[in-house]
């Protein structure tokens, strides 16, 4: 399997674990992916609520949590050199902290989406190394992106993560694109966004490596989707159901409990589609039982509070701690293919034999040729 360039940054495996929040993605799971030779990713999303018991505002114990998350997984990842990037929602409020923190603590990269990450430049430092890398759902949204990026700060993204609607957590995309698979597919988005990149390439004399997410299970997805020109693969779900994955076991065995029919795409408070694991909480929320009595950490940018039938990140926070009555599991459309509990190696071990078996097999039908 190729490596993947990130400027400066030698990546052994071109496997991006995505970032997971509330919870779900932290030290534990980002650490042991960039021990297997990955980019691991810690989730920044609520990130305060888990290290509130250190100072009891979430604003600067988001920032103290963020800061010993980084810590913990490049202690632990120390030995390998592993590739440590943070995730940051740009729906988030306290996105420019999280972001400064991120780049103050020399995480390698920065992932951004959840909305367009337009002023993420004008965070460096003149000595920060940290890679930007934004999240899009399509040509156009980098389009954007680039062009602001080019005018303001002259800055080109060092990646670019293409998510597709499989994906899981928030979805930038609306509910009636989501039904229209003929359109909106991971495979002909990324060609559009490919197209898109080779002209920034060929303008800045640069390469920027592409990553592809969003339904990706098997070295045989991960082999198909890089044929198409992808440098390399984002997986979220594939990780949850690991020993290393920071979410609770209660949390892991919604993945495991679940079938087909119970994924589904959820209205989410923060004014985007969801995709979760349908429970009785998600089952209330439809009945309309389910109000936030108040608003404890104005967390998202764009929720009403006085609209949303729940508080997403207390909702989110109690999955992660496994009060499975009080919130439900984001996921991506795979996550009824897990049956146990793997380690990251297995897991990374598995994508490579599916990947070589795949390409492998490939070309000699095409020597039979
Ligand atoms: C439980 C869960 C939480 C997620 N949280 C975030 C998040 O906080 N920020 C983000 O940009 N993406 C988030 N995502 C999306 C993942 O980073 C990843 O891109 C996506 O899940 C890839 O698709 P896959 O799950 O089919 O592999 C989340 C996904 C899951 C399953």
């Amino acid at each position: 399997m190729r490596s993947l360039k990130i400027g400066d940054i030698l990546v052994k495996m071109p496997i991006v674990q995505g970032g997971m929040g509330v919870g779900i993605s932290l030290s534990g799971l980002s650490s042991a992916v960039a021990n297997e030779g990955g980019i691991g990713v810690i989730s920044s999303a609520g990130i305060g609520l888990l290290y509130m018991n250190n100072c009891k505002d979430y604003i600067n114990s988001s920032i103290d949590g963020l800061k010993e998350e980084i810590h913990k997984a490049r202690e632990k990842s120390k030995k390998s050199h592993g590739v440590i990037g943070v995730n940051i929602m740009v729906a988030l409020t306290n996105f420019s902290d999280m972001v400064k923190t991120a780049i103050k603590e020399k995480a390698d990269i920065i992932f951004s989406g959840a909305g367009l990450p337009l002023n993420l430049p004008s965070f460096l430092t003149e000595d920060s190394k940290t890679k930007l890398a934004p999240i899009v759902s399509s040509a156009r949204a980098l389009k954007v992106i680039v062009e602001k990026w080019k005018r303001n700060y002259n800055y080109i993204p060092d990646l670019v993560v293409v998510e597709g609607p499989k994906a899981g957590g928030h979805l930038g995309y609306k509910e009636n694109q989501l039904a229209d698979t003929d359109h909106y597919n991971l495979e002909s988005i990324l060609v559009d966004v490919l197209k898109q990149v080779r002209i920034y390439e060929t303008e800045f004399n640069i390469k920027i490596p592409v990553i592809a997410g969003g339904g990706i299970y098997t070295g045989e997805d991960m082999a198909n989707i890089m044929e198409l020109g992808a440098d390399g693969v984002q997986l979220g779900t594939r990780f949850v159901t690991t020993k290393e994955c920071d979410a609770s076991d209660e949390f892991k065995n919604e993945y495991l409990r679940s079938k087909k029919k119970d994924i589904v795409i959820i209205k989410s408070p923060v004014g985007m589609p969801g995709r979760a694991i349908k429970n009785k909480f998600l089952e209330d929320v439809n009945l309309g039982l389910h109000k936030p009595k108040q608003c404890p950490y104005n967390c998202i940018k764009t929720c009403q509070m006085e609209k949303s039938p729940y508080c997403i990140m207390v909702a989110l926070f109690n999955a992660y701690k496994g009060r499975m009555s009080q919130g439900y599991a984001f996921s991506g459309t795979n996550a009824w293919r897990a049956t146990k509990i793997e380690t990251i190696k297995e897991i990374f071990d598995s994508l490579k034999e599916g990947y070589e078996e795949y390409v492998t097999k490939k070309n000699l039908s095409l020597v039979k040729e």
